[in-house]
């Protein structure tokens, strides 16, 4: 384009008192467009005015005008849906198992978010309903009490999977801390070499290393160890399962010849060393333990995995001080892990959701937690927790181990500026996403799969799933109006999402 004087022309002034107008001639300048050249007939038969295939040399400045979109549209077709990404509408898929390899090296997932922002949600359609119908199995240890029962419960029963309800006293389901299933020692069971999960010896020493509030010293290890053979022996030659009271009782009351494995040496001395451990799981048997881990697996539990493909566990009605809580979450995990590394070489892909995952984290039982999902991919079991205000977790606690060993993490709106700036810092995620964090509104995350840069996506749920997981009801009264059925009935006739 250019820029030259093109005419001149008159302007017009008016002069003072008289009013009169007069021309003043000025110069002004005008734009003038330089023709289009003349498309030459002979050059356009040979082609001379279509695109070149091969490219052109260009500088980054003039590049830089033509503002290229910065992004691209994924290339994986597999795994299932979670939402829109918000910056480009494109649909996004969240999905461990299909991520693993190509985009992430482990299949754990972790949800952070404050109370209320949809993190449940989430787990329920992405991680629960939609990957059933991927072919997955889904284990959920469901803490979260809602009108009565666990919030898991309206999914469970909407699937027709029974509900395996968990009560302190007696009257409840029960998972043996000592179950068959779990092996001894931790010595391998089948599956893939270096998959060990932790065995009874492994779980009984954390359980009591909490329960004492002390570790505990070689000499207790070593008659708990000895105890634990003994007892096991014992009740494999009578045809039925040990429980942890027999193991007190054997670290109680000793048989005269039980520390003949330490020595002529130690002989006598070795069964006073089992002493306060044996006090420690009396205690636990007797009192908080009761009735929920000191019994023989309740058949629900046994075969829970072979008849549906999601096994409900409902531990609303434990208390949530206390060790209750965390020695089921982590007998279940150790028990699942087991089960799983058993299997023959067919893995099937397996889910555990943990939401509430700060209960089950702590302590020396979070610390077998935490080495149990450690062997997801061995296992093929991709454990799911969730956790909120990350800024008031201990940096040394497992569960700020199990928060940053996530493959993928989805971050919901976090109202605390501490714990968006701790989440940024946990994840190294870009400088002022601090900002966004305190910002995102409900059901919208940001989704970090692997390495690649958080993606801001909105949730989005069909109506039977919002229906099933809706947990305002409680507050807005408006609870149980729709039964299951009616849910299901008005998803398909009106198979729109929200
Ligand atoms: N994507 C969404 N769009 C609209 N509302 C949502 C969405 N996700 C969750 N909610 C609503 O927000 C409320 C809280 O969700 P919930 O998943 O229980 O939150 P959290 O587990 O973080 O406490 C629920 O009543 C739910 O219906
Ligand atoms: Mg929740």
């Amino acid at each position: 384009m250019l820029l030259r004087p093109h005419r001149t022309r008159a302007r017009r002034t008016t002069s003072g008192d008289s009013g009169t107008e007069r021309e003043t001639p000025t110069a002004e300048p005008q734009l003038s467009r330089r023709r289009s050249p003349r498309r030459s007939r002979w050059l356009d038969r040979y082609g001379w005015y279509e695109p070149r295939s091969e490219g052109a040399w260009s500088t980054t400045r003039q590049a830089e005008a033509w503002n290229l979109a910065t992004s691209r549209r994924r290339v994986r077709q597999d795994g299932v849906l979670a939402g829109l990404n918000t910056i480009s509408g494109e649909l996004e898929i969240v999905d461990a198992f299909a991520a693993y390899g190509a985009e992430t090296s482990g299949i754990n997932v972790c949800v952070i978010g404050d109370i209320g922002r949809g993190k449940s949600s989430w787990i329920k359609t992405v991680c629960v309903l939609r990957q059933l119908v991927a072919g997955r199995q889904v284990v959920v240890l469901d803490k979260k009490p809602q009108a009565g029962r666990g919030e898991y419960t309206p999914l469970a029963q909407a699937l027709g999977a029974e509900s395996i309800r968990f009560r302190t006293g007696g009257s409840g389901a029960r998972l043996n801390l000592l179950d068959p299933a779990i092996s001894a020692g931790g010595e391998r069971r089948g599956g893939i070499d270096g998959v060990v999960p932790a065995g009874q010896e492994a779980l009984v020493l954390a359980v009591l290393t909490d329960a004492m509030a002390r570790d505990l010293d070689e000499k207790e290890k070593a008659a708990v160890g000895a105890g634990l053979t003994l007892v096991n022996a014992e009740a494999r030659a009578q045809g039925r399962d040990p429980v942890i009271r027999e193991l007190a009782m054997r670290l109680l009351d000793p048989h005269p010849d039980d520390g003949c494995g330490f020595g002529q040496r130690w002989n006598e001395r070795a069964l006073e060393w089992g002493l306060e451990p044996g006090l420690a799981l009396l205690r636990l048997a007797d009192r908080d333990l009761r009735g929920l881990v000191d019994e023989p697996t309740s058949p629900a539990v046994r075969d829970a995995l072979e008849t549906h493909p999601l096994v409900h566990m409902d531990l609303s009605a434990l208390p949530t001080d206390g060790p209750a809580l965390r020695v089921v979450m982590t007998t279940a995990n150790t028990w699942l892990a087991n089960k799983l590394a058993a299997r023959s070489a067919v893995h099937e892909q397996t889910i555990l959701v943990v939401e509430e995952g700060w209960h089950v984290a702590v302590g020396s039982t979070g610390e077998v937690f935490r080495s149990n999902s450690k062997l997801s991919r061995g296992l093929a079991l991709s454990t799911i927790s969730a956790f909120h205000h990350p800024a008031d977790t201990p940096l040394d606690s497992p569960a700020r181990a199990l928060m940053g060993e996530a493959s993928i993490v989805v971050m919901f709106g976090q109202a605390r500026a501490d714990d968006a700036a701790e989440t940024v810092r946990m994840y190294r995620l870009p400088t002022g996403t601090e900002d966004t964090l305190m910002r995102l509104g409900r059901g919208q995350a940001l989704v970090k799969i692997g390495s690649r840069d958080p993606i801001l996506v909105t949730h989005i749920r069909s109506p039977f799933e919002a229906a099933l997981t809706d947990t305002d009801a409680a507050i807005t009264g408006e609870a149980g109006a729709l039964s299951i059925s009616d849910l299901a009935r008005t998803s398909l006739e009106t198979g729109e999402a929200q």
